[in-house]
């Protein structure tokens, strides 16, 4: 297992570019499995939960060629016939329950483990479960694995409401209704960027989706999709780490390409309310960072409100605000254990129910942290970054599943971060 060695402190002065999103390129590649022929996808992130993907899905027969050096993804699934997602592979990662609503919209079966836990457990799937079996689709539980078939070429659908709106569950749905189900209509469906991009291509291969982006989506079957030549959207979440990354330095001046700012929703307004410089146009974002942060406390939504994924971020930024703010998490039950490893460094955070307190500002020092999650990991590089010193960020492994050459891309505008092997 890698760690990180950074010294601190280090204004980011230079130019980023932003790599396809992990979060839209997954549903993308589930979608693949639908098309009657190869599916091409450009800007596809090379990061461990795409090759996690890549294997999922070739364990069901299908051809998947990584074009790394391009970021370019092409699918075929003209030999598709084993219609299952084992374990040992979906445990590793939880969008592979992607696969029962491909596969079910491609065979009419499916043999999938649960990821991690039960379905009504920490991040259950009782949503998506619940959804299947309105479509019309029999779904049976046994040893840890999710049984679904139907009778016949096509189920009736019917109507199903998420609550709460869950990105997973309406991608899922999505996928097993297109071809399946005569109507269905999901109601409070995820309007997140990654739904709307899925639902984008589902309709340039053919699908009939009516309402996308809005939180009613109607589906009505189609007998055959055709595979396409399709790109991946910039990563809303990488993008919005960076200008976090930014703001968090004095005599920082960043600049964001690539970038696709209509995806960030309602984050650039609490962003302003920093006090920092930021410029935004239709592919770029610059920041320039001032002396002082002024505290923003917020709330996460579904989108298109303040993004769950950049929570644990947020809180590192306002470790140097002046003043105390309020972090509201409201998507997940406890997404806050980046909190005592950030005051090892010597922040002062408190959390409170589904809420952390954050005392700014407070001098950052180099210490030894653990990372646990992915937006709990990068939240610590971010306070390496800040902190006098030196910071050692172990298990970094967790970065890798979701940033595509963090380490490169932040030393190439000034940050010192040494990957090492960890003995
Ligand atoms: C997606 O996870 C993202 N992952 C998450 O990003 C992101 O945090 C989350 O959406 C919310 O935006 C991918 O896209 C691969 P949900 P997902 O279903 O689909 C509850 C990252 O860091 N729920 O929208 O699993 C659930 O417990 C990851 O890149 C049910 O109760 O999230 C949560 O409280 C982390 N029953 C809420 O809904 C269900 O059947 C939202 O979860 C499903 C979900």
């Amino acid at each position: 297992m890698d760690k990180f060695i950074i010294e601190g402190p280090t204004p980011l002065k230079g130019t980023i570019s932003i790599s396809g999103s992990k979060n839209a390129a997954l549903p993308l590649m589930a979608a693949a499995l639908l098309g009657d022929s190869p599916t091409t996808l450009q800007l596809v992130p090379k990061l461990q939960d795409i090759y996690t993907f890549n294997n999922v899905i070739r364990v069901t027969g299908t051809r998947v060629d990584f074009h790394e050096t391009e970021n370019k993804l092409v699918i075929d699934p003209a030999n598709l016939g084993f219609t299952e997602a084992p374990y040992d592979l979906v445990r590793k990662m939880r969008a592979s329950f992607y696969m029962l609503g491909a596969l079910v919209g491609r065979a009419g079966e499916a043999r999938i483990s649960l990821p991690g836990g039960c379905a009504w457990g920490p991040r259950p799937v009782d949503l998506h479960l619940k959804g299947f079996e309105e479509m019309g689709i029999s779904i049976e539980l046994d040893k840890g694995y999710v049984m679904a078939s139907i009778q016949g070429d096509e189920v009736e659908g019917g109507e199903f409401t998420l609550n709460p709106s869950s990105v997973g569950a309406t991608v899922n749905l999505v996928l097993g209704a297109v071809k399946r189900a005569k109507k269905f209509v999901i109601k409070n469906a995820a309007k997140e960027p990654d739904v709307v991009l899925l639902c984008n291509m589902l309709t340039k291969m053919g699908a009939n989706i009516e309402g996308i982006g809005t939180s009613e989506l109607t589906i009505r079957k189609v007998d055959s999709l055709k595979g396409v030549e399709f790109s991946n959207d910039p990563d809303r979440i990488e993008t919005g780490t960076f200008m976090i990354a930014a703001a968090m330095q004095p005599g920082s001046d960043l600049t964001l390409t690539g970038c696709k700012p209509s995806d960030l929703g309602e984050f650039p307004k609490s962003f302003k309310k920093l006090g920092v410089i930021l410029d935004i146009n239709d592919t770029e974002i610059r920041i320039q960072s001032s002396s002082a942060i002024k505290p923003v406390s917020i709330s996460t939504e579904v989108y298109p409100g303040f993004p769950t994924d950049l929570q644990a971020q947020w809180a590192t930024l306002m470790t140097q605000a002046d003043g105390e703010s309020r972090i509201t998490e409201k998507i997940y039950f406890d997404r806050f254990s980046y909190v005592p490893e950030l005051n090892r460094l010597g922040a002062d955070l408190r959390v409170e129910k589904n809420r952390v307190i954050v005392k700014g500002k407070t001098e950052l020092e180099g210490a030894a942290v653990m990372s646990t999650d992915l937006r709990a990991s990068v939240s610590l590089v971010l306070a390496g970054m800040v902190a006098k010193g030196t910071t050692e960020v172990l298990r970094v492994y967790h970065l890798d599943r979701g940033y595509e050459n963090l380490e490169h891309k932040l030393n190439a505008v000034g940050a010192s971060i040494k990957r090492v092997a960890e003995n």
